[in-house]
């Protein structure tokens, strides 16, 4: 399997009006197979957008390496800077902003299709358009095709983003929490077409979510990573990560989201948290690894001192803890 996205110990700092740099993003390592999905998990402010919008190229990083189709992405310049900007797509949070209040359904997707693809014809446009809006489950096409934005729900909206989206042939498509604003009833059928599209065009996802179980739904199967205060602190299979969470933070996050919508009840590790210390913040990080002060597997005298690096606990699942140090 091809690899399009390959990240080695990228770091992201954002300057500040007084001090030194805050830094984010640490030592970040993954990669995206070609028509893959890569789930990452945390909780709010943990640094996933940050690294979403390095991944689609709407932000840059400060250290490391991030190399999509084999190219160091800093380097790009010019027409191979705006092909990777083309492969790679974003879907906002939000669909209301997203789309243009004042374009129809045609235009907002017809537009990319000219600009992008030098399709100009109007049956020719007609065609594309139709058979993004039936990827996308907006049949019968018709009822849709006139429509403005302000006429459809979110979740119709979202499936129009997408349709724009697929317009421009991604090779990759960075969801970031695309269903956190759609009612619950309609998020498990919105997920399903995007994993139906994927089966169809092959196209790869980065799954950002802080919904264990959406993220346990959308990426079954597939891989995931949790990240906590800027690292990736576990990587495995996503069932892997389900059925057997190594790293401490992984079973608390996976233990408080048991019983939410069912889709977790095989969980284990159902009634494991985290001490009640104050959550770190990027501006005051503990020594050591980050989650010590909160972490009740804690070992005296070591986890105070260094952060732990990634210990292989099995083909494929790797967690940064030294319970799983092999001496
Ligand atoms: N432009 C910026 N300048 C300074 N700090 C920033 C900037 N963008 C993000 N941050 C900080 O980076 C940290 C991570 O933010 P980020 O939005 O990536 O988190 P997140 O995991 O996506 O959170 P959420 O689940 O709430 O969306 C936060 O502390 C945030 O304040
Ligand atoms: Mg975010």
């Amino acid at each position: 399997m091809e690899t399009i996205v390959e990240i080695s110990g990228l770091g992201k700092s954002f300057p500040q009006k007084q001090g030194q740099p805050v830094t984010i993003l640490r030592d970040v390592n993954l990669t995206i197979g070609a028509g893959q999905t890569l789930c990452v998990m945390g909780e709010s402010g943990c640094g996933k957008t940050t690294l979403g919008k390095i991944i689609a190229g709407l932000s840059d990083y400060t250290t490391g390496s991030y190399r999509f189709c084999g190219k160091e992405v800093s380097q790009l310049k010019g027409k191979e800077w705006d092909a990777f900007r083309e492969s790679v797509q974003l879907i906002h949070q939000n669909p209301y902003e997203s789309l243009n209040p004042a374009s129809m359904v045609f235009d907002i997707i017809a537009n990319p299709i000219r600009r992008h693809r030098k399709i100009t014809k109007i049956p020719e446009l007609y065609e594309e358009v139709t058979r993004l809006l039936k990827l996308v489950g907006l049949t019968p096409v018709e009822d849709f095709v006139d429509k403005y934005p302000a006429h459809l729900s979110g979740g119709q909206r979202q499936r129009v983003s997408i349709a724009r989206i697929l317009a421009m042939n991604p090779k990759l498509i960075v969801v970031d929490e695309a269903t956190s604003m759609i009612d619950t009833s309609l998020r498990i059928s919105l997920l399903s077409t995007m994993k139906q599209i994927q089966q169809e065009l092959g196209v790869a996802y980065f799954f950002i979510t802080h919904d264990l179980a959406l993220g346990k739904y959308f990426a079954k199967g597939q891989a995931a990573m949790v990240m906590y205060l800027g690292r990736i602190v576990e990587a495995a299979g996503m069932d892997q990560l389900v059925a057997n969470p190594c790293h401490p933070y992984s079973r608390a996050i996976i233990s408080a989201a048991v019983g939410d919508t069912g889709i977790l009840e095989d969980a284990q590790f159902r009634k494991y948290s985290l001490k009640d210390a104050d959550i770190a913040s990027f501006g005051n990080m503990p020594s050591g690894c980050p989650l010590h002060p909160r972490c009740p597997e804690c070992i005296d005298g070591v986890c105070q001192k260094t952060n732990p690096p990634a210990f292989t606990v099995e083909t494929g699942h790797e967690v940064c803890c030294f319970h799983y140090q092999t001496k």
